[in-house]
């Protein structure tokens, strides 16, 4: 192994939870998967050819940088959206390569209409709206100088996509915050449509939208977390598994993430262990390292709290996570050799380390802790 630790992809599962949600999104839907955040860590280069083997043919990116990565392993025919950022230099760029883009300031749209001329060709965009998020989208007070721009420059603007966010669908305090949302965004698409601006798509459904609000999908999907077997919350599970509507959890981990025994003491009773004063021996202990630490994603949060798995069995973590190692106690563990396989997420045995539980003794949300992987870290296709 050249490398310290490596990451497994489970195709067979990736194309389980995509035909899942999207079976909830409903057909005639267009299915975005967002791709962002190098895919969720589960690597943008890796995952692209195996959702386009799952019939997914439309990626959501953030950032021009992101939507380069995808423009250089995607098939031509397949459709790229920037949701967030691109700076100036980089608009002409995105309108030759026809990716479309979210709107949401005045400078933007001005910019978008001039270089669309320079370059004669004209620009996919989509309008992103203020519905209650407060973070980007036109308020509503802007609209009418929006249309006037859209109508004029015409020419030079396909309009793809009337678009917003939905300002945490996963968690139930939000409700009305969300049905406000919902019905905010369906008034402005038809006053829009009483304007004569009508898109090809109207989105505003993300996972949580589509497990739990249908009347959020509209036209179009982006859908991430549940692409890749999170549930965005528990609430959001608990909730369909109360419902009945699945029988069991529709969902499958995609990532597992895997690394090695790096060498093997004993450690008398009465010793610290690793940096400082956190972990004092009880017991004569066998204590492991493992060549994976907060330099690689495995947090210091999880000092003398997490857990891995070797030998089938779960052990803990003792001491303080180091940038580069992490040292499990392995005293009741019984056949353990240096070079034995560790699973930092995933299964082994029939146990399993999942992300979930990884972020909850680590006290963050999925998406931190998966978005959070190094890039640098292999990633292997499995399944
Ligand atoms: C604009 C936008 N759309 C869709 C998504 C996908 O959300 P999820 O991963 O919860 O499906 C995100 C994620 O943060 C987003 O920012």
């Amino acid at each position: 192994m050249l490398h310290t630790s490596y990451i497994e992809i489970n195709k067979n599962a990736l194309n389980n939870n995509i035909q899942n949600i999207r079976e909830k999104a409903g057909e005639g839907v267009r299915y975005s998967m967002v791709i962002k955040a190098n895919a969720y860590g589960h690597g943008i280069e890796t995952i692209l050819p195996l959702i386009e083997e799952c019939g997914v043919d439309h990626y959501s990116v953030f950032s021009v940088a992101e939507a380069m990565r995808a423009f250089e392993v995607k098939k031509e025919s397949c459709d790229i959206m920037i949701m967030g950022f691109i700076d100036d230099e980089y608009l002409e760029w995105v309108i030759e390569k026809e990716i479309s883009f979210f709107v949401f300031t005045l400078y933007r749209l001005r910019k978008v209409v001039e270089v669309a001329k320079k370059i004669n060709k004209p620009a996919r965009i989509h309008i992103e709206l203020e519905t209650g998020l407060h973070r980007t989208g036109f308020t509503q007070d802007l609209l009418e100088e929006v249309v006037s721009v859209v109508k004029k420059e015409s020419k030079h603007l396909r309009i793809e996509g009337i678009c917003s966010h939905l300002a945490g669908a996963e968690t139930i305090v939000n409700y009305t915050r969300i049905v406000e949302q919902i019905v905010t965004f369906g008034n402005l698409c038809d006053w829009f449509k009483s304007e004569g601006i009508e898109p090809t798509y109207r989105h505003l459904a993300c996972s949580a939208g589509v497990l739990n609000y249908p009347d959020s999908i509209f036209d179009m999907v982006r859908v991430g977390i549940s692409n890749y077997g999170f549930w965005p919350s528990n609430e959001s599970k608990m909730m369909h598994l109360k419902n009945k509507e699945f029988s069991e959890d529709p969902l499958e981990r995609v990532l597992s993430w895997k690394s090695m025994i790096l060498s093997l003491n004993t450690v008398p009773e009465g010793n610290y262990v690793s940096y400082g004063q956190s972990y004092l021996t009880n017991r004569k202990s066998r204590i492991a390292t493992v060549p994976v630490g907060y330099g690689y994603g495995f947090s210091r949060t999880l000092s003398n709290n997490g857990h891995v798995l070797v030998d089938g069995r779960r052990v803990p973590v003792v001491g303080n996570v180091n940038m580069n190692m992490v040292v499990i106690d392995v005293t009741d563990a019984d056949h353990i050799n240096i070079g034995d396989e560790v699973v930092l997420i995933g299964e082994q045995n029939g146990r399993t380390i999942s992300v979930n539980s990884f972020s909850d003794m680590n006290n963050s949300m999925n998406y931190e802790l998966l978005t959070r992987l190094p890039e640098h870290i292999p990633r292997k296709v499995i399944g």
